[in-house]
């Protein structure tokens, strides 16, 4: 191959290029906002792990774990995997920190790159990110209804219309026996029909049957209608009923959905997914209990709940609805410089500006790029400098919305600054001024 050769971005993978970066602030801010509000703290965790983690959380059948994950051997032969989702990072470092001994629950919150070898189309990539939450410690079934509530109150804080929460239950861990055998006894009657991927996951883990997505399949497993509700044990419905009612007075506006199993084999009890309806549902995040899981991963017994949403799907949401994303880096005042001798009195009016705590914007590209720059910043005023008013010891002050102009003495510069801004009611903060 030649040296020389174009390299190109591995399929399945983006770059986000600085157009983006609107919409990835908002999710990102409104995300740590919303979840510090309602009590989560931050985690940051690595990005790789050793493989078993998630054989033994996500589940080894599941498609995420056999199909999906990139797995590797470090230079001491040990098998590593990169993170295909959060959950299980978060509950080995809370077994590993001992946080069990500390007040319950615990309630964390993360925000960053997952990877899955999935097929890349619309909407799926090989290194997505997710923001996700997690509550440890208490099996309350107003705990899920809270958690639900969190995610629904960030998805309206971030503007988005037409959110579902689609909800079912898993039951406990013996419920869950029992709804599987039902689910066996169903599909064994039409075994000879299901895919060959089927057949095999139908003796090794029957619910994975419900997740494969040829027509095939699913036009037998959207017969199962109510077979695994059917067969939820009386706790397990009671408990159920309770979080249904608690999401009732919180006004959720959620549908029960009897298929929905999730893709990981870690669910008890309650499962969700947040969909956006339009012209097609998306699904743009999903989440559940997980009772036992903690245990199973050498803790103590220990309930959990948690929820991740994918942040390319969420932004696609909003792109979809044309939501109105706000600049969130707002700058008071742009400084336009046009020639050598006006750069350099700009960083001397940049530094005065700068002083007395205004948030000043400038660039040192050519005139058009400061142009479209200080229209793309939406600042409220540009000052303007050519080699004229480096002689006058003046520059052009201008405001943007009604897009007139005048001419202000260096000396008086900042003070007038500030007051142009005080009238149009931006609150402006000055550290200092004569
Ligand atoms: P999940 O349903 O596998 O759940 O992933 C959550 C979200 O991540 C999906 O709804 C989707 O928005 C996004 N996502 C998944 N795969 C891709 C992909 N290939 N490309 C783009 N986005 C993707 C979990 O990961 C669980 N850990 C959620 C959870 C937290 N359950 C309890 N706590």
């Amino acid at each position: 191959m030649s040296t020389k050769q174009k390299i190109q971005i591995p399929r399945g993978l983006k770059d986000v290029l600085p157009d983006e970066q609107k919409y990835w602030f908002w999710l990102e801010n409104n995300f740590y906002s919303v979840a510090s509000m309602a009590g989560f703290e931050r985690i940051i965790l690595p990005t790789f792990e050793s493989t078993n983690l998630f054989k033994r959380s996500v589940g080894e059948f599941t498609d995420i774990v056999s199909k999906e994950m990139y797995v590797f051997k470090d230079k001491s032969g040990n098998s590593m995997a990169l993170r295909p989702e959060g959950t299980a990072g978060v509950l080995r470092a809370y077994i590993e920190h001992g946080m069990h001994a500390l007040p319950q629950p615990i309630k964390l919150f993360y925000w960053g790159p997952m990877f899955r070898y999935d097929r890349p189309q619309a909407g799926r990539f090989r290194e997505f990110w997710q923001f996700g939450l997690e509550v440890l410690g208490d099996p309350n079934p107003l705990c899920d209804a809270l958690v639900i509530q969190t995610v629904v109150k960030y998805h309206s804080k971030l503007g988005l219309k037409d959110v579902v929460v689609k909800i079912n239950s898993l039951g406990t861990t013996k419920s869950r026996a029992k709804m599987i055998s039902a689910l066996t006894r169903f599909l064994s009657k039409h075994k000879k029909d299901l895919c060959a991927n089927c057949q095999r996951r139908l003796k090794i883990n029957p619910l994975r049957v419900l997740d494969c997505k040829t027509s095939k399949c699913r036009s037998i497993t959207e017969e199962t209608g109510t077979v695994l509700i059917d067969n939820l044990d009386e706790v397990s419905k009671k408990r159920f009923t309770k979080v249904l009612e608690y999401l009732d007075d919180m006004q959720i506006n959620y549908e029960l959905d009897p298929g929905l199993v999730r893709g990981l084999d870690y669910y008890t009890h309650t499962v969700y997914e947040v969909i956006v309806r339009g012209n097609k549902d998306l699904a743009i995040g999903g989440g559940g209990r997980y009772d036992g899981l903690i245990e199973q991963l050498g803790g103590p017994d220990v309930a959990g709940i948690g929820y991740a949403g994918g942040v390319e799907r969420t932004i696609n949401a909003l792109k979809e609805q044309a939501v109105n994303i706000p600049n969130m880096i707002q700058s008071d005042v742009f400084v336009i410089q046009l020639g050598a001798k006006a750069k350099i009195k700009s960083i001397k009016v940049i530094n005065d500006l700068d002083r007395v705590g205004l948030r000043v914007a400038s660039s040192i590209g050519s005139i058009r790029a400061q142009l479209s720059e200080a229209s793309k910043m939406n600042t409220p005023l540009t000052i303007i400098i050519g080699e004229q008013e480096v002689y006058d010891k003046n520059v052009i002050l201008r405001d943007m919305k009604d897009r007139s102009q005048e001419t202000i003495l260096d000396r008086n510069l900042v003070k007038m600054v500030i007051k142009k801004l005080e009238e149009k009611g931006i609150n402006v903060k000055p550290l200092s001024y004569d």
